[in-house]
Parts: C-alpha cells; structure tokens; sequence
C-alpha cells in the first residue's frame, strides 16, 4: 500500500496548510508515490478564466499499472473485489488482484482484437457485474476513452451519449437482475443503436441468459474472449489525456460528457479515498453505487483499486429479497466501510429496525454518506442503527464534475456535524460568495464556489468547451462554481442547502429539469411545461410537471400516464414526474420568463410565502393553480 493517510487532526492541518501554502510541491509529493513510466515537467497550469486546468504535465502513466500490476507485484492473492450477486443464492466472488489483472488484461486484448485503439469513445451499458468494472480498466489498458451510461437510461439517453462522443464499440448484456426484474438492456441497446452510425462492433455478455435479437455488429463475449490471452501491456497514456466521459445532467436540455484525465484523477481519488474512509490494509470496503454513476468510477473502482482495498460490487438494491438486504450483505463480507445514499437510508428507515438489528454489523468502523444533503432524522437512524453510535460518519460533498469528493470529515480523525458535510479536504479553497460575487467571512450563508484547481476536476465537456466555461467558470470569474448553495458555521463547517440551478437531485440522481420538459413537450397535446422539484420524505426531492395542453378535454388521467410513459421512454423511468398538473398558465415575469420560484413554492405547498406576485404578467394564474389542487 501507498502512504497517504492523515492519521490526526494535526495532520490534516498540516496537510490544509501544506497544500494552501504551496499546492505544487504539496500534490507533488503525493504523486510520487504512484507509478509513473516519466515525471512530469509541470505539476500545474491553469487559468480559470480561460477556463484551462491541466495537472502533473508531460507525465506518463497507466492508470491501471497504478490499480494493478504493482499489486499484483506485492499483494496478488489479496481480494480486489467482491462480487454480490442480485440473487443470495448465487455465489459471491472473491477476485484477486492477480486473477483481476489477468481478467482486464484479456478483456483489452478482446476490445483491440476487435478494433478498439487508443482514443476511441467505447461506451458500456452493462449490469454491476464484475465484467463492468473489467470492461472500464480494460478500456483504460489500451488508453480508450471508456463512457459508463447508467443501465437505467432508455434507449433515446443511450443514443444521445453513444453520438454525442461519436462512441465506435458498445459493449453492453443480454440483460441486468435487479430485484426481481430483469432489465432487457440488449434490446434496449439494439433500440439505440438503430440511431448510431458510428458504432462498428456490439460485444454482449450473457448474464441472464434471455433471448435477443442479433445483429451484424453483435459479438457474444465468451466467443470474442476465447480468440486472446491475457498478456496486454499497458499503453502509456500522457498525464492530461482523458481517461473518460461520464454525462450528466445540466440546466439545459443536452446531457453534459464531462471529461476527467488520468494523472489528476488518479492522485486524488486515491488521496481521498485513503483519508476519508481511512481505509486500512485488510478491510473490506463497500459503496453502494452504481458504476453507471461518478461515485462508483470513483469510489468503487479508481480510489480503491488505486490504494490496494477490497471494494465490494452489489449487483441487487436495498429491498431485494427484503429490505435487511444492505445489512446481510455487511455482515456475510464483514464490511469495515459503509458507504450509501441519505435517500437509501430513508427508504430503509421506514422499515422495522429488527431488519437491521438482527444482523451482526461489528465488523463496521466507518459509515459514508453521498449525493445529496442527509436530513437530521436519517443521520441519527444511520447513527444509531447502522453505526450503533460508534462509527464515525463522513457526509461527502463532491460531483461528477469534481471527480473526488472534495467537503467531507476524514473518519474518526476530524470532528463530525450531524447534517455538515464539515470541512474541505486538504488542497480544497471553497469559499461562499454573495451574489454579486463578493466573498463573505465567517459564519455565513451563500454560494459555494471554489478558487483553486485541485487534481482531479473535469477538464472540459466533451466536444463543448464553451459550455464548459458558461456553466462553472462564467457566473463567478475567477472561481468554479458548482452550483449549490451552502452556509458555514463559526467553525468552518459547511452544510450544503441544495442545489441553486435548475437542476433537482432525486434518490440522489442529479435530474436536469429542462431535458424533462423537452420530453413532456414532445407530446402532440402539450404547449408548454415547467418541472420543479418538491421535498419528498423518502427521495429527498421528487418532481412537480406543471403543463398546459391544446385540448383541456382529453382525460386527465389518460394524459399523466401517456407523459410518465415519455419521460421515461426519453430518458429513463428514474426521471418520471410524481406529479403531473395540467394549468392553464405558467406564472411568468412581464418579459416572459418562467417564475420558477413560484411553481417551487407551490409545488411545496408554500403558499403563504409567495412574496409579491403582482409584477408578474398573468398573477391569476398562481391562485387558479393553487385552487385546482
Ligand atoms: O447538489 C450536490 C449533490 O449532488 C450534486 C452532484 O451530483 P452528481 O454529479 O450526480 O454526483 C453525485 C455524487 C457525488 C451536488 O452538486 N450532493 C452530492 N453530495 C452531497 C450533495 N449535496 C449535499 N450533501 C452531499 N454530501
């Protein structure tokens, strides 16, 4: 194992100063510790204003001899992942960090095999099978540029990732378990690909063994492997070439590829990985996520693999077969690190705590908390339940944009804040601006914008760079602003309020409103819509469509379930609207603007606190919205 760790709260302090004082020769030593095939020239040039941000430059490395081959030089035998099948019943694996080199290795020589090199856009739409987390260090083994799109999306999302990154392989199953589903993920694909000319050759592994379609650029996997062996020396990839794209939603209506590189990333999912969860030598650590999303490239398969661990991969959800699957799965692999969603813990919360306390959770030192703000009431059932008041708990804030979680406590090192996602790491400037863009001091509510570089930032938005400075480099020159608001406490400690954009975090997937609208108005019988998000107990936001048809006779009832049905089929059933209200108006400004202030108000029920409606050009409309529900 690498030496990264902050053992005390001197040494994070230290460390905090180190890294403000000089960031350069800080990362610098942290860097070194991995292996690189040459050392940089530069450790870091950057120019928020352009915006440009580019780390370790002229270094050469392959992310995957950092998580593999040197492990397999001094730990071979040491479980790298397990496996958790979705069915109990089905063996978990234990994959070592041998047999896992072995099995990435075949996997790269497959995907060159059939045409696959350095640069190329390969997208995977696969299951939590240890094949996915194969496929991604595979892709990185040969310098492909690896897409992961969620295995939920539907095929329109799926097409719209595969053309916008012109991805030329697809490497996808004949299905996914989950629960007591299968998700038809090759045909949902074959759907896809009908509107990707650039995709040449479709690898399917056989999971569930169901019956697809077969086309001209379908290739079953077992038949592709058998052709090659596992002998695959890595290609040596300069420090700032991308390592991946991984979408997710903006403001407007175009899923956003955000691009992380290979050293920057590598440095600090490790760095942060080791100090927040204080992972040591032997444990078994596990994250809940799906591969599909940043926090399992992350923190699932990058940060672990990068320092040695043992990371679990769940294929299943919480509820299946009942909903003590989480804590079965803890005690049956003696989970040490715990790493979930608050909107997890509310859905599970609501079930008797006998689920949870008939398990034996000793083994547990470390609780993890992620991709949304976790309310009072789940922090303290996590606490007292999961945790049994003796493990620590980290309350991570980061994004897919930021590749590594960048406001967290390091466990049981620095002091936890029910609710706080507490103090930044260690290299990590946030600060809360006003809304003029002036910094306040001290105890304070603002929005939280960062204003220097660290490793591991997303370096442009594939094909957009424009894009990419309009939305984090624009609304606040000289920052990253990352679009949630915040507020500290007198003794730094952030807590995050919520996103301040139009984008809603729903069971922790990060939903742009404006893609669901477009969706909703696709409908022949709608003019216009407005999506909000309002507080939900168990999802933590769900959300509120507002729309206006042509024909007000056709059914209410018909229409809901014709436009949930859209939604999902556009972008997948996780976006779908709880609420559909058909209005006859939308309250908009004198210039014509959406006031979405309002509808979020009213779709909270707030109507008392409106504040002044009469600037608005159609004031009516907010009283017939609120008597018609
Ligand atoms: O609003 C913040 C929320 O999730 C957003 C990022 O979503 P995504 O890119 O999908 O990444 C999720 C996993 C890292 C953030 O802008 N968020 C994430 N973590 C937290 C959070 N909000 C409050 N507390 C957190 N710990």
């Amino acid at each position: 194992m690498i030496d990264l760790a902050l053992r005390s709260a001197q040494d994070y302090h230290n460390a905090k100063a180190a890294a403000t004082n000089n960031s350069e020769s800080f990362w610098d030593d942290i860097a070194n510790q991995f292996e690189w095939h040459q050392k940089w020239d530069k450790t870091l040039d950057y120019d928020f204003h352009k915006p440009e941000v580019k780390w370790f430059l002229g270094g050469k490395l392959n992310i995957t001899e950092n998580c593999l081959d040197r492990y397999v030089k001094s730990q071979p035998d040491q479980t790298a992942i397990i496996f958790e099948p979705n069915d109990p019943k089905e063996a978990a694996q234990h994959i070592s960090y041998k047999e896992l080199h072995s099995r990435v290795c075949r996997v790269a020589n497959m995907l060159k095999a059939n045409g696959a090199k350095k640069g190329d856009r390969i997208c995977i739409y696969m299951p939590m099978v240890p094949e996915l987390a194969v496929t991604v260090l595979a892709c990185a083994r040969i310098g492909a540029i690896h897409s992961v799109v969620f295995a939920g999306f539907s095929a329109a999302a799926l097409a719209a990732r595969i053309n916008d990154a012109d991805c030329t392989m697809l490497i996808t199953a004949d299905g996914g378990f989950r629960g007591a589903k299968i998700t038809p993920l090759k045909d949902i694909a074959d759907e896809a690909l009908e509107q990707c000319p650039t995709v040449q050759s479709c690898i399917v592994l056989k999971r569930t063994g169901q019956k697809v379609a077969w086309n001209s650029v379908d290739i079953w996997w077992h038949d592709a492997l058998e052709k090659v062996d596992d002998n695959c020396p890595a290609e040596i990839m300069d420090s700032e070439d991308p390592l991946f794209i991984l979408y997710t939603s903006g403001s407007t209506g175009k899923p956003k590829g955000m691009v992380h590189s290979c050293g920057g990333y590598m440095v600090y999912t490790a760095y942060s990985f080791q100090n927040v969860f204080q992972y040591q030598k032997g444990d078994v650590y596990w994250c809940t996520a799906d591969i599909g999303w940043i926090t399992g490239h992350s923190y699932i398969i990058y940060g672990p693999l990068a320092v040695g661990a043992t990371t679990v991969m769940f294929e299943g959800i919480p509820s299946y077969p009942d909903y003590d699957r989480f804590w079965e799965v803890c005690a049956k692999h003696q989970v040490n690190q715990f790493y979930t969603a608050p909107t997890a813990i509310r859905a599970l919360q609501k079930h008797p705590s006998t689920l949870v306390d008939k398990h034996d959770l000793s083994s547990l030192k470390v609780l993890g908390s992620v991709g949304e703000p976790i309310n009072t009431e789940a922090w303290h059932w996590y606490d007292d339940h999961v945790g049994k008041n003796k493990c620590p708990i980290v309350d991570t804030w980061w994004q897919t944009e930021t590749g590594g979680i960048l406001i967290s406590s390091l466990a049981g090192v620095t002091k936890q804040k029910p609710t706080y996602a507490t103090l930044p790491m260690p290299g990590i400037q946030a600060v809360l601006l006003d809304n003029e863009g002036n910094e306040l001091e001290g105890e304070a509510e603002g929005i939280l914008a960062i204003k220097h570089p660290w490793p591991s930032i997303a370096r442009t938005i594939w094909g957009d760079h424009n894009r990419y400075k309009n939305v984090y480099f624009s609304a606040y020159p000289g920052y990253y602003f990352p679009g949630d608001g915040a507020l500290r406490d007198a003794q730094g400690n952030f807590r995050i309020t919520g996103r301040v954009d139009d984008v809603v975090i729903v069971s922790g997937h990060n939903l742009g409103t404006a893609p669901i609208e477009n969706a909703l108005n696709e409908h022949p019988n709608v003019v216009e819509s407005a999506v909000v998000g309002f507080p939900h107990d168990v999802k933590g936001n769900a959300l509120h469509a507002f729309v206006i048809v042509k024909d007000a006779a056709e059914q209410d009832g018909v229409l809901v379930s014709e436009l949930r049905a859209l939604v999902a089929k556009t972008i997948g059933p996780i976006a779908k609207p709880d609420r559909i209200q058909v209005v006859s108006g939308l309250p908009k400004t004198r210039s014509g603007k959406i006031m979405r202030r309002i509808l979020r108000k009213l779709a909270a029920g707030e109507h008392d606190s409106l504040g002044d409606i009469s600037t608005l050009l159609n004031p009516d409309v907010v009283q017939e919205i609120i008597d018609m529900r």
